[in-house]
């Protein structure tokens, strides 16, 4: 992935929302003042200078090498709390001009699409894309006549599943995808669940199998291909005026769950453009919005009765392989602000699923089970159709009796041929209550969690309900789900009343929709991690290593540092309005300097002690060891070798995280160059344009 050079310059109301960073000054070496204004009145910025860069070792910003009074790092860094309303809220909207507005829900067990068309007169630049109140269900709209579907199935989602023949990566019309890839073939090889591939954390007995020779990302490409061809061909049959679309004729939104790595965004971002989605992996034509977020949106949107006095809502998004939830105040004007770090885990519907499943082990024997479902395969296909029947259906009382083939009479031992001699397996109302109730304990669990955690936050006195419980997701629609956590006491202490939606399922793919229209309408979120950049502190004997030293103050040669701090930008848990940008400025590097510069970017789940009320107990209150950091990406600066004595080059550098993803923008404040990138992961070198120098 290459950096890309001034793929998009920002509106100038959103180069800071008030949360910049200054750099500490140094006043061996004077620098230009911020260039966002955010930071006049700071202290001046950090130089690079020759007298200590260390080779390829170099991070920023660097200590300060200078008299002792002078600290090194971010002693005097400035953070100032987010603004309410932050600058550039009501600036016209940022993203791309483009012909249809698409969320895309790549969920574990179903996936769908979902479309609006941007009205012509709303198609030009910077225009707010606006839709009506109350006009939604006719404005967006998805496909639910998929090819295969059986006849009761009504919805914009269908199976995340593709098989490939004799579980061989083909051209995709050799596949199939979809509900025509759970129909029982030999010939093909089916594949599951793909999406929990793509998350470390996945508890062993989720994970997908992956076929030999395949990747993940591959996978996922070869789906979403097949997804985009559907797409393609349903808007073109709803909207026959425009036909020969691009890529860049669409804005897409791509929800991701909550707990996923960056390393999985960029899976997600690359798979993308292998489908054809995007056209480059840099494209600001996908954006990406945590599931739940996109589902709170659809809920404020597409309710069935007035939301008014700025509630609390809590959205409980129970899917197939997680449930998530997200809770915000909805203020005046519609817009959502995060009150406590949203949380999720992996009781989705697929946990019911295995929970019959064991039932149905231990009912049949281990041998028998594994014989029914690898020699009877197309029955045993059958038999999990018949239970996805029975378990959306379930309310709690109904009973069913589950047929078993006559051949696997042949595969079982002789007392379960007696046991089951006419066939049949009577699965009570206890049962099935056995198969949900685990799986819902977990739910009420987390809800229960993350309302006392928001009652922390609002203090002892706070008696605030949450007026409005949501259930949302496909496992969200089942009315046994929703009967119990409308009977549990301890929700119903403190939350108004449990609601749902017209298509509880279809809440991601709309709300995606949502998003794209008015993504600043998520206005202030948590974030997931704390973020910050490699900085050097002084060595300590007791800690380090002298090999480790990478630089010494020129002033005071006594004075060594190791690069093994991070500076944080940003904290796990604080609110981040949805522009959000961190800026530093005055990165300074000698034109003489040789090797090229590194910015190191570290995220971690610790938090610096500024942030937890400790800045008075420690020397640097805002950074973090860079043993509990993780590194994210590293950005090089390549310079061209000019001679000794020239000018230098200051450089800003802005992390914007405001949306999903992060974004690294340097900015060369002399001639005003800028390069931004999507920091998922990885590395990225930077050629800056400077001019070289003739030999
Ligand atoms: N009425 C219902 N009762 C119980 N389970 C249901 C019902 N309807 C759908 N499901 C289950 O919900 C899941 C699909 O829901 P959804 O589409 O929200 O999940 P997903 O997006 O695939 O998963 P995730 O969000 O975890 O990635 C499937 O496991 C399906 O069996
Ligand atoms: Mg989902």
């Amino acid at each position: 992935m290459g950096f890309m050079k001034n793929p998009f310059k920002k509106p100038e109301q959103q180069q800071s929302s008030g949360q910049g960073f200054a750099g500490s000054q140094n006043p061996a070496m004077p620098t230009p003042n911020a260039p966002n204004g955010a930071s006049h009145s700071l202290p001046r910025p950090n130089p690079i200078g020759p007298f200590h860069i260390p080779s390829t070792h170099l991070q920023m910003p660097v200590p300060m090498p200078t008299r002792a009074q002078t600290l090194p790092g971010d002693r005097q860094l400035a953070v100032t709390d987010p603004l309410p309303k932050p600058a550039g809220y009501d600036a016209p909207s940022d993203m791309p001009v483009v012909k249809f507005m698409v969320g895309v829900d790549f969920g574990t067990t179903f996936s769908g699409f979902a479309v609006f068309r941007v009205p012509d007169e709303q198609r030009s630049k910077n225009k707010r894309v606006w839709v009506p109140r109350g006009d939604a269900n006719t404005q967006i709209i998805g496909n639910e006549d998929w090819v295969d579907r059986p006849h009761n199935m009504h919805s914009h989602k269908l199976p995340t599943v593709i098989a490939y023949p004799n579980g061989v990566r083909s051209s995709l019309h050799e596949c199939k995808w979809g509900w025509s890839a759970t129909r029982y073939d030999k010939s093909m090889a089916p594949v599951h669940r793909i999406k929990l591939a793509l998350e470390a954390t996945t508890p062993e007995v989720m994970r997908p199998d992956v076929p030999a020779g395949m990747k993940p990302v591959d996978i996922i490409s070869d789906y979403l291909a097949c997804l985009r061809q559907e797409m393609m061909r349903f808007i073109e049959s709803r909207y026959p005026v425009d036909v020969n679309l691009s890529a860049d004729d669409l804005l897409i939104c791509m929800t991701v769950p909550v707990g996923w790595s960056s390393q999985a965004h960029h899976t997600i971002r690359r798979a993308a453009t292998n489908a054809g989605l995007i056209s480059n992996e840099n494209s600001r034509h996908l954006l990406f919005c945590y599931e739940p977020e996109a589902a709170a949106l659809a809920c404020v949107h597409e309710s069935r009765f007035p939301i008014s006095d700025s509630p609390r809502v809590l959205i409980v998004d129970c899917g197939g392989g997680t449930v998530d939830l997200f809770l915000a105040r909805l203020d005046k004007g519609g817009d959502l602000e995060e009150l406590t770090l949203g949380t999720g885990n992996f009781a989705g519907a697929t946990s019911v699923d295995a929970q019959f499943k064991v039932f149905l082990r231990k009912k049949l024997g281990l041998r028998g089970y594994n014989d029914f479902k690898d020699k009877l395969a197309s029955r045993f296909t059958v038999l999990e159709q018949e239970w996805e029947a029975q378990k959306r259906t379930f309310s709690g009382t109904q009973e069913w009796l589950l047929r078993l083939p006559a051949q696997l009479m042949k595969f079982l031992p002789k007392e379960k041929q007696e046991e089951f001699a006419d066939l049949e397996i009577l699965v009570t109302a206890a049962d099935m209550k056995s198969f949900f109730d685990p799986v819902i304990d977990e739910i009420i669990g987390l809800i229960c969690d993350q309302l006392w955690q928001a009652r922390r936050i609002g203090g002892a006195n706070d008696s605030e309900k949450v007026k409005y419980l949501y259930l949302v997701g496909g496992f969200g629609s089942n009315r046994y789900l929703q009967d119990r956590i409308n009977a549990n006491s301890a929700v119903l202490q403190i939350v108004g009343s449990v609601v749902s939606l017209q298509r509880p399922e279809a809440a991601v793919v709309r709300g995606a929709v949502w998003f794209c229209i008015n993504n600043q309408s998520i206005r202030m979120r948590r974030a997931r991690q704390t973020i910050g950049i490699g900085v050097q502190r002084e060595f300590d004997p007791r800690r380090d290593h002298r090999s480790e030293i990478t630089s010494y103050d020129p002033v005071d040669p006594s004075r060594a540092f190791v690069p093994k701090a991070v500076l944080c930008f940003m904290s796990k848990g604080q609110l981040v309005s949805y522009n959000a940008s961190f800026t530093r400025t005055g990165f300074k590097v000698l034109r003489n300097m040789q090797a090229p510069v590194k910015v190191l970017v570290y995220v971690s789940d610790r938090i610096p002690p500024a942030a937890e009320g400790r800045a008075a107990s420690v020397e640097h209150p805002n950074r973090l060891d860079i043993a509990d950091c993780t590194l994210l990406g590293t950005i090089t600066i390549e310079l061209p070798n000019l001679p000794l004595g020239s000018d230098h080059t200051t450089f800003s550098i802005e992390i914007c995280h405001g949306r999903v993803e992060l974004s690294v923008r340097i900015i060369d404040e002399k001639t005003r160059d800028e390069w931004t990138q999507f920091l998922n992961h990885g590395s990225f070198r930077v050629q800056t344009n400077l001019p070289a120098v003739a030999a």
